[in-house]
């Protein structure tokens, strides 16, 4: 794994082609699992979509059966994902009902600047789907897409609501080091190892036009749709502890929840769930086990504190070292910085 990190670093060193003119480059943050070029977005698209059936946006969503009446579309708006990317959401869901397409989930997340945009479904800087269905062999595998405001299918896409310093990334690697990927998907039937990730409401934020009481019940939905997509167990294990057990008994998230080997370290616990458990419930997810903190201090160290590699999203980077005029100071960077002196052997 560690090899694979510091290959993956190098190559973003070499690379400075695939980044379009006019964008600033943003050094080798979301950039963890590689990066790919706007002709890997295409021959990806290729792979996934080979008959060109979801070009636009309406079209991805006729596929993907939102218009059926058969169908009920899950909706969840208004709120702010503050964990990694600080974007306001709206989400949709389906999960597949019609004969022939039953284990089949799709969800539509856009990206907003604003509540108000958010809560009324406008001005969408972004648009990135999902879709968890028959690959080109015919497996059920996770796919990625894009599209722009108008609808139309894009190949890359921003992750950071910091519009000067964002930074077009493109398929499937721009998602990757969220949602886990990396794979070489010409040669793994279209898939990128990645999948969906959990939806935890300790990373939510409301403004005055929503509130947490009022998604709740279909927060859970969406929870219950991931657990359909074959997801890794960090994300099973995650929704399960979340809803209180892996029949999901609570109508509400329990967000006191701490996995027990925790229970010696809740500081660090708390940073680990804001800052670090979005990605790492998919991508090396060592990182929620306590006891690989406290076995690899030096690298915690060196990626961490010393190469400030991690928190690897812009966003949650600068409130982790507090270098953003618009988020709150924190002591997240200090919290980690006692424990891996504590830890140090
Ligand atoms: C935006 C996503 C993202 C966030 C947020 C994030 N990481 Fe990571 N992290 C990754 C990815 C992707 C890798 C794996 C790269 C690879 O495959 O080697 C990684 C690798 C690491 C590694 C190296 C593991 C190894 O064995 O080499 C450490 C340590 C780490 N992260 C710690 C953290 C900590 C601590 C936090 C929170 C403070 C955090 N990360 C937040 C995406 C993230
Ligand atoms: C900086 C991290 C990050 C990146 C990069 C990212 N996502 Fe996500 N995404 C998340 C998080 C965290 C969630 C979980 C839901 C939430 O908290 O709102 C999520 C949720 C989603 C969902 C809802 C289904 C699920 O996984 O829960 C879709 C669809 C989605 N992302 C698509 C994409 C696509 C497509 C890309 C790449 C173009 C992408 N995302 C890149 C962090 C990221």
């Amino acid at each position: 794994m560690k090899k694979k990190f510091r290959a993956a670093l190098i190559s973003v060193a070499f690379l400075g082609g695939p980044i379009a003119s006019g964008t600033v480059y943003s050094g080798p943050l979301l950039k963890a699992l590689g990066v790919s070029t706007e002709a890997d977005a295409i021959r990806y698209y290729q792979t996934i979509d080979p008959n060109n059936q979801r070009l636009t946006q309406d079209a991805w969503r006729q596929v993907n059966g939102f218009n059926d009446p058969a169908n009920e579309v899950i909706v969840v708006g208004g709120h702010k994902n503050t964990s990694d990317l600080g974007f306001w959401r709206r989400i949709e869901m389906v999960i597949d009902k019609r004969p022939g397409y039953v284990g089949n989930v799709a969800m539509t997340t856009f990206n907003f600047a604003n509540e108000q945009d958010a809560f009324v479904n406008q001005n969408a800087l972004s648009i990135v789907n999902m879709e968890y269905s028959p690959g080109p062999n015919g497996d059920r595998i996770t796919k990625f897409y894009i599209y722009n405001a108008n609808g139309n299918r894009e190949n890359g896409t921003i992750f950071d609501p910091d519009l000067t310093k964002a930074e077009n990334l493109y398929l499937p690697n721009g998602c990757a080091s969220c949602h886990g990927g990396g794979k070489n998907f010409a040669t793994s039937g279209g898939k990128t190892g990645g999948g969906f990730l959990a939806f935890d409401f300790n990373v939510f934020e409301y403004g005055t036009l929503t509130s947490r009481a009022a998604n709740e019940a279909n927060v859970k939905k969406l929870n219950q749709g991931v657990r359909m997509t074959n997801p890794p167990s960090a994300v099973k294990s995650l929704i399960s502890g979340l809803y209180g057990g892996n029949s999901l008994p609570l109508a509400t998230q329990n967000s006191a929840y701490r996995p027990s080997d925790w229970d010696s370290e809740p500081a660090l616990w708390n940073v680990v769930v804001t800052d670090c458990l979005g990605c790492h419930t998919l991508s090396e997810k060592e990182v929620l086990s306590l006891d690989y903190w406290k076995i690899n201090v030096g690298d915690f160290r060196e990626k961490v504190l010393k190469k400030k590699l991690m928190p690897n999203s812009p966003y949650a980077n600068r409130r982790f070292f507090n270098t953003d005029p618009n988020q709150a100071p924190t002591n997240h960077r200090q919290i980690v910085e006692d424990a891996l002196n504590r830890f140090r052997p």
